[in-house]
Order: C-alpha cells, then structure tokens, then sequence
C-alpha cells in the first residue's frame, strides 16, 4: 500500500496522522517508508535533525539519474525509513514546470525503493499544488484527515474534485481509503455536531476510530519520538494503534 495522506487545508493534523500511523505499523513489525513531500519538513523533523539529512527527497526528485532510494534514511525505529524534505523542496514546483512527466515523477523514482516496504506513507503539503499532486499520482490509497473544528469540510469539494481527475488519467486505480478526524474534543456540543456532520457528508468512508484532543501528540515531535514511546499509554497512542489496524483492515 501507498497511502498519500492529503487535505489541502493547513493544519488539519496530516503529519500527525503521517508520522504515527508510520510509527503504528513499524512497531507491528512491517517494514515501512515515510515520505515527507512537503517543503515544511515537519515529518523529517519528528524523526531526524536537519544535520542528518544526507540527500532529501528534492535531490532525488530533481538530480539526473537519481532514484528515491538514494534518499532514504534509517529512523531510530526498527522497520521504519523516512525520505526526508527540506524548504529546497518549494522549488519543486518551478523547476518541473513545464517538464513532460512532472506529475509522474514521484511515481517513477519511487518504483526501486517499493520493493524494500510493506508499506509507504506520504505526508503532503497543504496546497493542491504539483507535490500534492505527484503523491496522488503515485498513491494506491487516500487517507483525508479532517479536523473537527467548524470549518471542516471548507475545501474537501476542491480535493476531491482533484482525486477525480487523477482517477480519470494518470491513476485510475487510487482509491479513496477514509477519512480520519482528528483533533476532536468529544465534550462539546460544537464537536458532537462537526462529527455528526462529517459523517453525513462522507458516511462510511469516516473511521470510526476518532483522533481526539491530546497535548501528548502536540509534544512527542519535539522530542523525536512517535506516540508511542514517548506516551504509550496516552489515549493518542491508543487511537491511532487502532486506526492503524482499520487503515490495515480497509486495504
Ligand atoms: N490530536 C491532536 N491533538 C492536539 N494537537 C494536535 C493533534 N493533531 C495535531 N495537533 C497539532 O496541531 C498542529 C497541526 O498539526 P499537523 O502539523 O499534524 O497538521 P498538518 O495538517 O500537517 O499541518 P500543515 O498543513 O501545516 O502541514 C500541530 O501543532 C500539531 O502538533
Ligand atoms: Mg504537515
């Protein structure tokens, strides 16, 4: 499975969901790749410092004769790589403009890493631009996280009407896995009726599982560690141990 983790609204909890279900299913013992596409570099920090990048998913994209595998680096857990991005990836765009495969670039450097993982996870940035784009392309799966605040759903219409059109011609075979809500209070009405609605809009396609509220996920990338070293008993952990099991259970 490539799961290409998209929403194009900021701040919605996609490296959140990235690095954690990452971490879920290295810690079930499946080798799994983390791609960091966006130029933040968010991900890449919650596992590596910026001085451990060696050659970041830029190089590999851009560089003459250069494969995503050249890009990969070891995390300190077990069955977890994570190709890593720095700001350098912003020009992404400008550079393959024009270029004939830019939406497929991904796709066909990634092919030589593929072999080596169970799974690979790709966070992306929140645009609908050409990196968001390259993951849909090369992704078998689509998870949307949707944060459960009043202006949810502002935006999926332009997501999913981009998934429509790279179902239509580059990759008919990507599949719209879920979506997960994230950052939920469950105490307030006002998070009741987000939830309520979410589901309506998108029935079944919502994970039961539900990603609340926890200062334990804000906190665990400053210290380098997933969810589930740095608070494995904390309701975040739980949470997104079980969605990953429904990520699984779904592909
Ligand atoms: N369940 C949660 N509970 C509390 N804070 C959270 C939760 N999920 C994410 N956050 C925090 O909310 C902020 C945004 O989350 P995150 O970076 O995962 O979102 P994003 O969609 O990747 O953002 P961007 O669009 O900027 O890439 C971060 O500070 C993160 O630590
Ligand atoms: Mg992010």
């Amino acid at each position: 499975m490539i799961l290409a983790i998209a929403n194009q609204k900021g701040g919605v909890g996609k490296t959140t969901t990235a690095i954690n279900l990452a971490a879920a299913l290295a810690q079930k013992g499946f080798d799994t790749l983390l791609v960091d596409l966006d130029p933040q570099g968010n991900a890449t920090l919650s596992f590596l410092d910026p001085e451990q990048v060696a050659l970041s998913v830029y190089d590999a994209l851009v560089e003459e004769g250069k494969s995503l595998k050249d890009a990969v680096h070891k995390t300190n857990l077990k069955h977890l790589d994570v190709i890593p991005a720095r700001i350098s990836l912003a020009k992404f765009e400008s550079k393959l403009l024009g270029d004939i495969d830019s939406h497929f670039r991904l796709k066909d450097r990634l092919k030589t890493a593929l072999r080596d993982y169970k799974y690979v996870v790709m966070d992306t940035p929140p645009t609908l631009g050409l990196l968001t784009v390259n993951a849909l392309v090369a992704a078998t799966h689509l998870l949307i996280p949707i944060q459960s605040s009043y202006f949810a759903l502002e935006g999926t219409d332009d997501l999913l009407e981009t998934v429509e059109k790279i179902k239509a011609r580059p990759n008919p075979h990507l599949e719209f896995l879920g979506v997960v809500i994230t950052i939920h209070d469950k105490r307030t009405i006002l998070g009741r009726d987000i939830r309520n609605h979410i589901r309506e809009v998108f029935g079944a396609k919502v994970f039961r599982t539900i990603i609340s509220r926890s200062v334990r996920l804000e906190e665990s990338p400053a210290y380098k560690e997933s969810i589930f070293s740095f608070a494995p008993h904390s309701t975040g952990a739980l949470e997104y141990y079980k969605l990953s099991e429904k990520v699984i259970g779904r592909v």
